[in-house]
């Protein structure tokens, strides 16, 4: 069931490697010594964790990397480059600018400033930064259903920040906003392109119709949701939101969720490079090699590993970002198999659903009875999925909140298991 593949690979790869310093004088390296006993715990001790990799496991937003990512990310462990300083990692920070310019490109920008991060949060911590540098002493807003960063990320900026109102459907809603835009205060206006719980859109159409009567920064939080803008199968209102978002300031996007990656791989994108000027620090040690541009340079953080550079650009090569391609195909079946759970548990009287998927994320609560049961239940027979704690008015009800099943269906083979995943389903609801 797992992989094997990537070892021969690798193999393969790191006499290559070696092959391009066969010019330095014969060296005989730090020996393995004696792993394979703690290889064997280290594999014992992780067996304790749900299967991420197999399609029983719809839970959480986990999804197993690409077999090229695991390998290219190894082999470049070998040389473990830094894309702080070009010192550190000149072909790695390379790989870096080709590979951002490619997401960048997927969003309609060709001039861009961007870099990766270690994930979403770093990302984001980044794009408020430099909306708060600009717009010093306006509020960062933010629907009452993104992620809980933006929040923490603001008190961290000593930004103040607002939640805005959400409709039924989880989605910001434009007149809560207007309202708050009124006040003359908003300097960010973020919008949620994909929202951790339940995938809503956010209706970037009407935040940027409003841009124009209020002025403000849109920064566009995409972690999750981002690459669906390949999809073919978006419905109108979902194609429409992000069909816009070259339009934002700043984009967010995690290749560490759906981009087939290992964790520690976000990205922040600013439409504009003069953003790259708030960046600016003396650094005496690090930047005498080169007078390109380093990445530390317009990066808050300081080391990050080259290796995750290597993997992303590695699978941009195998599974290019095209609309039609293999990949595209790949996220078009994550909502196929998230609209097919859906349409089966609307049809069946033991559940309630809000409303329908935007991206591949479904949710429902019991009619009777509870969440937590059928979690456990359905756990116990193998199939892995998610709680979340919703708004009642998703469902007209007027509790504050209910505990909900969730089920991110982030695997392209999803859509095959529907079947396997409703019959455990249905068995754990009945038991
Ligand atoms: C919409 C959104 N933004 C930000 C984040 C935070 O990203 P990370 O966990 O990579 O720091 C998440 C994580 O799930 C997310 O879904």
């Amino acid at each position: 069931m797992l992989e094997k593949d990537t070892p021969r690979a690798l193999e393969e790869a790191i006499r290559s490697l070696e092959g391009q310093f066969a010019a330095l004088p014969e060296f005989s390296g730090a020996a393995a010594g004696p792993i394979g006993a703690v290889m064997g715990e280290v594999a014992a001790r992780l067996g304790d964790n749900y299967p991420y990799f197999h399609p029983l496991y719809a839970g959480q937003m986990l999804k197993p990397p690409h077999p090229v990512a695991r390998a290219a990310y190894a082999l470049a462990t070998w040389i473990n480059p830094n894309n702080h300083a070009l010192d550190g990692g000149r072909a790695s920070s390379e790989m870096e600018r080709e590979a951002v310019a490619q997401l960048a490109a997927m969003f309609g920008w060709r001039e861009h400033l961007g870099h990766l991060t270690g994930g979403g949060t770093m990302a984001n911590l980044e794009a408020l930064w430099v909306a708060g540098s600009l717009n010093p002493g306006k509020k960062i807003v933010a629907s009452a259903q993104s992620h809980y960063t933006h929040q923490r990320i603001s008190s961290v900026l000593q930004l103040p920040f607002a939640k805005v109102a959400t409709e039924a459907r989880g989605r910001m809603d434009p007149a809560a906003l207007e309202e708050m835009l009124k006040e003359g205060d908003v300097g960010c206006v973020v919008a949620t392109l994909g929202t951790t719980a339940t995938g809503s859109v956010d209706p970037l159409p009407e935040i940027l119709a409003l841009r124009q009567r209020y002025g403000f920064r849109v920064h566009i939080d995409a972690a999750y949701g981002g690459y669906f803008t390949l999809a073919d199968n978006l419905g109108p209102e979902t194609r429409s939101a992000f069909d816009r978002i070259r339009e934002a300031d700043s984009i967010v996007i995690d290749p560490h969720k759906h981009g087939l990656q290992p964790y520690g791989c976000g990205c922040v994108l600013f439409h504009d490079p003069g953003v790259g000027t708030l960046y600016k620090h003396d650094s005496p040690a690090t930047y005498f090699s080169s007078r390109q541009q380093h990445l530390g340079e317009i990066s808050l953080e300081c080391s990050r590993p080259g290796a995750s550079a290597v993997a992303l650009w590695a699978t941009l090569r195998v599974l290019p970002l095209a609309p039609g391609g293999a990949f595209a195909q790949g996220l078009a079946s994550c909502r196929r198999a998230a609209l097919a759970l859906h349409a089966r548990l609307s049809a069946d009287a033991r559940f309630v659903t809000p409303f329908p998927p935007q991206l591949d994320i479904a949710v429902w609560k019991p009619q009777k009875g509870s969440a937590q049961r059928i979690f456990d239940e359905a756990a116990r027979r193998n199939l892995h999925l998610a709680l979340a704690r919703l708004p009642g008015t998703f469902f007209g009800d007027p509790a504050p909140e209910i505990l909900c099943l969730r089920s991110v269906l982030m695997k392209p083979e999803h859509e095959q298991w529907i079947d396997r995943i409703w019959e455990i389903l249905d068995q754990a609801a009945n038991s």
